[in-house]
């Protein structure tokens, strides 16, 4: 298959990248190397890729729609894997604006270029953030608009527009809602990459409440998961993408004093904007996709600890 991955040189798309490359398919990216983070750790990012096989690296602003719509009509993409995005949720706070245009007006020129060039399948990487604090598990079908940060509304109506486009153009939609993503390479402002620096610094880390549980998720599940997506045959669906097992965040920190005995931890309050509980029901990706979580909290921790002792070295 053709497969476009925007936001390819970002944590997620970088990874999904490398195995869909192993699986012989023909990769494209296209990223603009957003300052979110590091540029420098995207660049790895697009070396760790470039070292598994050929892959066509576009880089622009999807922000741009008449580049965006040209780029689809020169290219004819079999599938589309929208991943590029403004993530996080508490800078979200601070500045509202830049997420409606990473976050939404990006998906809809995606959207609009995909419809045009006739593109058959298009995947969205949407959040369980659209869920807001729901008493978990839930269910795909549970959304009901009230969310907690601007990120969030954000990818919720990113969402609407989804289904939208496939309304309009008939391409085959599916969403996937993902859950907390992490692993080696993770997204270095997100709680266990920061909190791994930070540690391996000597530094203190912060917690905004140790009562609040995260359905952590392995990247390779993930990948897994999205693999399995394109392979949905219904035109238009959503999927959890989750582990099913909320980790509170008292016991992250039990299990990270394991490798860092000398953990300095401080307690902050709540933060507004965030929600307490993350738990996804998988059921429906299991039924439909065959999609099972295969590695447990405690052995991914383990890797990402791994991980983050060689990188830091
Ligand atoms: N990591 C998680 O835990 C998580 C959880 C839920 C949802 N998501 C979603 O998954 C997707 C990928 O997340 P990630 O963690 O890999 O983030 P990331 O920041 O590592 O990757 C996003 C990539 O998109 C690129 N990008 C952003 N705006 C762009 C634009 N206008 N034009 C071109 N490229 C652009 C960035 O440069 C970056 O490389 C995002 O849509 C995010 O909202 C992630």
């Amino acid at each position: 298959m053709n497969i476009l991955i925007t936001g390819g040189a970002g944590f997620i798309g970088s990874s999904l990248a490398k195995s869909l490359l192993k699986a012989n398919h023909e990769v494209s990216i296209i990223d603009h190397f957003s300052t979110s983070y590091h540029v420098e750790r995207k660049m790895e990012q697009v070396e760790q890729i470039k070292r598994i096989g050929p892959v066509a690296i576009h880089e622009f602003d999807l922000l741009d729609e008449e580049k965006t719509i040209a780029h689809f009509n020169e290219h004819s993409y079999d599938s589309v894997i929208h991943l590029a995005a403004l993530p996080g949720v508490q800078p979200s706070l601070t500045d509202p604006h830049a997420y409606i245009d990473q976050d939404i007006k990006v998906t809809v020129n995606v959207l609009r270029a995909a419809g045009l060039s006739g593109v058959s399948q298009v995947l969205f990487g949407s959040s369980s953030s659209v869920y807001g604090d729901q008493e978990g598990p839930v269910t795909e079908s549970i959304a009901n608009g009230k969310v907690k940060s601007p990120y969030a509304a954000a990818k919720a109506g990113a969402e609407s527009f989804c289904h939208a486009y496939q309304s309009l153009y008939g391409f085959k939609l599916t969403i996937l809602r993902f859950f907390t993503v992490y692993g080696p390479w993770g997204r270095p402002d997100m709680a266990i990459p920061l909190f791994l620096t930070k540690l391996l610094n000597g530094e203190p880390i912060h917690i905004y409440g140790r009562h609040q549980s995260r359905d952590f998720t392995y990247i390779d599940d993930i990948v897994n998961g999205i693999f399995l997506a394109l392979n949905q045959t219904n035109q238009s669906e959503i999927y959890n993408l989750g582990s099913g097992k909320p980790v509170r965040l008292e016991d992250l920190i039990r299990l990270l004093m394991n490798y860092f005995p000398d953990a300095n931890v401080v307690d902050e309050t709540f933060r507004a904007g965030d929600v307490r509980h993350t738990w996804s029901n998988i059921e429906k990706a299991k039924k439909d996709l065959g999609y099972v979580p295969e590695i447990g909290f405690e052995e991914g921790l383990r890797r990402t600890v791994e991980w983050a002792k060689n990188y830091h070295d």
